[in-house]
């Protein structure tokens, strides 16, 4: 009988922990994901409107791949959805940005803080932090020629699931760094020397290779495909390398790569110029020992 007794017992008090733990998963989540960021507004920002500017801009929302989220026409969509990451809504930017001053946009493409305050936490913000201000420039006013595009049944936001809940809690995945690592550099200018290959690379690289091989290009947490350290492009000859951003043919995964539909969607719209700047500087990078494991990956 008292085995009995104590057995209950330990058997509430799993119960007890295991929904306090719960309450403190979605309560983290939540104060993580919707708290409000206080960052002033430049006074003015200067938006283009000339035609090679907003082709200019055109060019790098297909870089940048906010196509392979919010559609070709910016209208929006459920970009992914299973189980444990959740509903994953990209807004309908059409409408949006009627509500936006150019300011605004200003301070959401450079680092991610909203209209309302709150942080873009889905979209890579930190990647899009890199940008010159002539380059957000150039978007703005391409985003400024969107027409705004009925979306209808799309849901107004993201539903995350269990698991990205967890890891926002946790700090597996951590927001809050990554927001701060972003507001801590919003003052510097971003600049680089179009002339120097190395120089000019890096800047292309971290504006469109790094939300998933890394700010420092050393790899990143992909779920179940991770993205490799960029030194791998030692396996690649730069006509090789071409070939890749122009087809999408990796020389380990065929056309069965991440990178496949993100170079014939995206990336092929870098001029050769750029795509050579980008293979100078990777090969720059140092090696962390490419191993048969890590081509595997
Ligand atoms: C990985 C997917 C992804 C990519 C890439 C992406 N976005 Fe988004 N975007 C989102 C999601 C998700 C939201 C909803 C954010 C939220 O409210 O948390 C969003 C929201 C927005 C908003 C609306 C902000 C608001 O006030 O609600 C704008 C404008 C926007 N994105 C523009 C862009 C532009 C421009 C690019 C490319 C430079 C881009 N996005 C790239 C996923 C993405
Ligand atoms: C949206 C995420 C994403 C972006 C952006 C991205 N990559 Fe990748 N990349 C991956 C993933 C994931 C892999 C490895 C898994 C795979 O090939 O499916 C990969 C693999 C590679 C490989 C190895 C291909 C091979 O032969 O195995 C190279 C080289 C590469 N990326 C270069 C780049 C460069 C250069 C950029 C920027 C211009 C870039 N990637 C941008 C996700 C990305």
């Amino acid at each position: 009988m008292k085995t009995l007794f104590y057995l209950k017992r330990i058997g509430v008090g799993i119960l007890v922990l295991a929904l306090l733990v719960l309450g403190y998963i979605y309560t983290a989540a939540h104060f993580t994901l919707y708290k409000s960021y206080d960052v002033p507004l430049k006074t003015s920002f200067e938006v283009p409107n000339d035609s090679a500017s907003i082709a200019e801009g055109f060019r790098q929302t297909r870089i940048a791949h906010c196509n392979g989220c919010h559609q070709d026409d910016f209208s929006g969509r459920i970009f992914h959805e299973d189980d444990q990451v959740g509903k994953l809504v990209a807004s309908n930017v059409t409408q949006l940005v009627q509500d936006y001053s150019d300011v605004e946009l200003y301070r959401f493409l450079r680092t991610g803080v909203k209209k309302n305050g709150e942080i873009a936490a889905i979209m890579p913000f930190d990647m899009y932090s890199n940008y010159t201000d002539e380059t957000i420039g150039d978007i703005i006013a391409y985003l400024r020629t969107l027409e705004p595009i009925e979306n209808e049944g799309l849901p107004e936001k993201s539903e995350l699931g269990f698991f990205i809940k967890m890891a926002l809690a946790f700090k597996m995945f951590d927001l809050e760094a990554k927001v701060q690592e972003v507001l801590s550099k919003v003052e510097q200018p971003v600049e680089y020397e179009p002339s120097d290959q190395i120089s000019f690379g890096k800047y292309l690289a971290s504006t469109a290779c790094s939300n998933c091989h890394g700010q420092d290009f050393q790899g990143g947490e992909m779920g179940d495909s991770p993205a490799p350290p960029l030194s791998i492009i030692k396996i690649y000859s730069k006509d090789q390398f071409h070939n890749m951003i122009r087809t999408g043919e990796t020389l380990t995964k065929g056309d069965k790569s991440k990178m496949t539909d993100l170079a014939r969607s995206c990336l092929k719209y870098f001029h050769d110029e750029e795509v050579d700047a980008i293979y100078t500087f990777l090969n720059t990078l140092e090696s962390p020992a490419i191993t048969d494991a890590s081509l595997n990956n």
